[in-house]
């Protein structure tokens, strides 16, 4: 059984619905322990009461941000993670652990990469007047927001919608359905990443991102 580490920063809905879906048994992984930057982050009683190892590493601990990402890899390495999942983790990683843990490491951002990288995606969406959003998972790379995509979740923006309903269609039609997938496949061995960036499902390169139209039963 692969062992998966979660990295949070503030509510862990998405943390949730990783611990949902292994409750349920679609995700067949050991979750060895759950780390957020923040004291109090709310997800963190989420993974007490499932009753996962909880940690603090505190950002401002740490002199710069090397400095900080050694210390999550070695508090990873301490729980023998093979999986990093970034869960709403809100700290930009340095190339050294991004690289330490490349094919490894996955992360859900809220927006159809390549739009939208960063930060604010559901005003910049409607300041664009995109007609459609969603949110994509991803392995992650030196490049923020812009490793190799593996699923992403679409809907078409309606007229009514403003930042706060895009941010909640996102997360419940989008981002609670594709994540736990997204790391199913890859803990059981369905999905890799290639040295040279391509990803691979069941055998075969990805031309494009998987879809909702591609989530198993139960997701
Ligand atoms: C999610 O929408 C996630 O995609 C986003 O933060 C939210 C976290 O919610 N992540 C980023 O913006 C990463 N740059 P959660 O803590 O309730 O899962």
């Amino acid at each position: 059984m692969k062992r998966v580490a979660v990295l949070i920063s503030g509510e862990g809905r998405n943390l949730q619905a990783l611990l949902d879906a292994h409750d349920r048994g679609l995700l067949p992984a050991t979750f060895v322990g759950v780390v957020s930057n923040r004291d109090g982050a709310p997800g963190l009683r989420r993974a007490a009461a499932a009753g996962v190892p909880v940690a603090v590493v505190r950002h401002g601990d740490f002199p710069d941000r090397e400095a900080f990402d050694a210390a999550l890899t070695l508090q990873l390495e301490a729980w023998r993670a093979d999986w990093v999942v970034l869960a709403g983790f809100m700290r930009v990683l340095t190339p050294a652990f991004t690289t330490h843990w490349q094919g490894r490491l996955l992360n859900i951002h809220p927006s159809l990469l390549p739009r939208h990288r960063g930060l604010q995606t559901h005003q910049r969406v409607l300041q664009a007047g995109d007609r459609e959003h969603g949110a994509t998972v991803h392995f992650v790379s030196a490049d923020l927001d812009g490793g190799p995509a593996i699923i992403q979740g679409r809907f078409t923006v309606s007229a009514e919608d403003d930042a706060q309903q895009l941010a909640q269609r996102v997360m419940k039609d989008v981002e609670v359905h594709i994540y736990p997938q997204a790391v199913a496949w890859c803990v059981s061995g369905d999905l890799q990443l290639m040295p040279e960036g391509t990803v691979m499902f069941r055998g075969a390169p990805l031309s494009a991102p998987l879809t909702l139209a591609d989530l198993e039963p139960g997701f």
